[in-house]
């Protein structure tokens, strides 16, 4: 019999799959995402808009042919009857018609985190959509960063983290110390009043900066090195969206740190559900850890605007069941969720969608379309259930800011 030879795969042959694998990636890249700009928002009809706002469609086109207002014209298409809206022009309608409460000056933007250490469950579409939801919905500035050297939101957004981003425009420089500030790294990005934070593979260097500064300067605070930095940009948006990687590491950690909220979208799977348990736990043990090898264990105060580690809260942790799928197992696994995390376990859950597939491999997502491809009944069901995740965060917003406010779908 023939022995089949084993082939051995040496350094150089690394290098070169790397070399071809990127190569590739470029030429389909470039297919999909041609022409410059990567991507462009959608135009909203009037019909969409008198939705999006909750006004009859008559009342819009009213409005925006009325000389006696600022808003918006818009335009009528050739070979169309309906007035079409720029995204810019249907958040200066959101801005106006907007009834929910604008955030009190002198009170800062607040921070979330959508976080597990379970690959692929719809955090940075999560995410994403969040960020675009809270722009449309309730006329909010948002800001989203991304913390996963991955780099899946920035791509959302419309880079291509190894192509248009360098590391100089990460969290990087700033995380060690030659920057005083975040503020050189923010992109504006496609989508009106959404700003981007981008991230490429240079983030992986946190895992060994931190602990390395660590472990020279006992008195470094690893955890909260993106602390002022956060705080400083919470300021200017009412909302920052940090998108984590799928994993707990020393970046994730920083980002935990800082958060007022915690977004964690779980499949009711047994294998997604057992790893968020375990990530609460690491969480636990990394904050004791703290308290315990460091002065902040003792009475010593704080002597920078850093919070003590044992001074920690959360305005709100959401877990959020995502890719729902329609079987009897999801049911009996989001029954061990609400469980396990009680009042944390949000009513909202996000469907396993095919509406996701048809519009994900141009990089979209359901905001990034006015219409369905696909099945109508399957985009409507998936996006009103974003539209309700996105008003569940915004609440947040409203009652972090003190604010009174009840939402339709709460
Ligand atoms: N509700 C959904 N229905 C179907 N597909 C989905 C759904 N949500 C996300 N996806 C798809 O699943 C894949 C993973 O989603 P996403 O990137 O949001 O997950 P993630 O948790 O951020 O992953 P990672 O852990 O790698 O960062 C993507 O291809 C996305 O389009
Ligand atoms: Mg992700």
């Amino acid at each position: 019999m023939n022995k089949q030879a084993i082939t051995n795969y040496d350094l150089k042959h690394i290098g070169e799959l790397s070399v071809s694998s990127s190569q590739v990636l470029d030429a389909v890249r470039t297919k999909l995402l041609e022409p410059e700009p990567r991507k462009l928002a959608p135009s909203f009809s009037s019909a969409h808009l008198a939705t999006l706002l909750d006004l009859d469609r008559r009342r819009i086109n009213q409005l925006a042919s009325s000389e006696s207002n600022d808003l918006p014209e818009g335009e009528i298409p050739d070979g169309s009857n309906a007035r079409h809206f720029t995204l810019a022009e249907t958040l200066a309608y959101v801005q106006k018609f907007n009834p929910r409460p604008k955030r009190p000056a002198g009170q800062r933007g607040r921070i979330i985190c959508t976080t597990v250490f379970k690959g692929g469950t719809g955090k940075t579409t999560s995410s994403f959509c969040i960020a675009q939801g809270l722009t449309l919905r309730g006329a909010r500035k948002v800001l989203l960063l991304d913390a996963d050297p991955q780099g899946t939101l920035t791509q959302l957004a419309g880079f291509a983290p190894d192509v248009d981003i360098d590391d100089e425009s990460t969290v990087m420089p700033y995380l060690y110390g030659d920057q005083p500030d975040l503020r050189y790294a923010v992109k504006k990005t496609y989508w009106e009043n959404l700003d981007l934070i981008p991230a490429n593979i240079s983030l992986y260097g946190a895992d060994f900066y931190l602990p390395a500064r660590y472990s020279k300067d006992r008195s470094y605070k690893f955890w909260a090195a993106m602390h002022s930095g956060l705080m400083d940009l919470a300021q200017d948006y009412d909302a920052i969206i940090i998108d984590c990687p799928p994993s707990l590491n020393y970046l994730t950690f920083n980002m935990i740190f800082s958060a007022d909220g915690i977004i964690m979208p779980i499949p009711p799977n047994s294998v997604d559900f057992a790893s968020s348990t375990q990530f609460w736990r690491l969480v636990y043990q990394m904050f004791e850890g703290i308290l315990g090898s460091t002065a902040e264990g003792g009475e010593k105060p704080s002597l920078d605007d850093i919070p003590a580690v044992r001074d920690k809260t959360f305005d709100f942790i959401s877990v959020v069941p995502s890719r729902v799928k329609a079987k009897e197992m999801s049911t009996l696994i989001t029954g061990w969720m609400a469980k396990a995390f009680g009042e944390h376990l949000t009513t909202i859950s996000i469907p396993e969608s095919a509406a996701v597939d048809n519009f994900s491999f141009g990089l979209m997502t359901v905001y990034d379309q006015t219409k369905a491809i696909g099945s109508n009944a399957a985009f409507r069901k998936y996006k009103d259930r974003m539209d309700e995740l996105v008003d569940h965060v915004d609440l947040q917003l409203i009652r972090a800011w003190g604010q009174d406010w009840e939402m339709d779908n709460e």
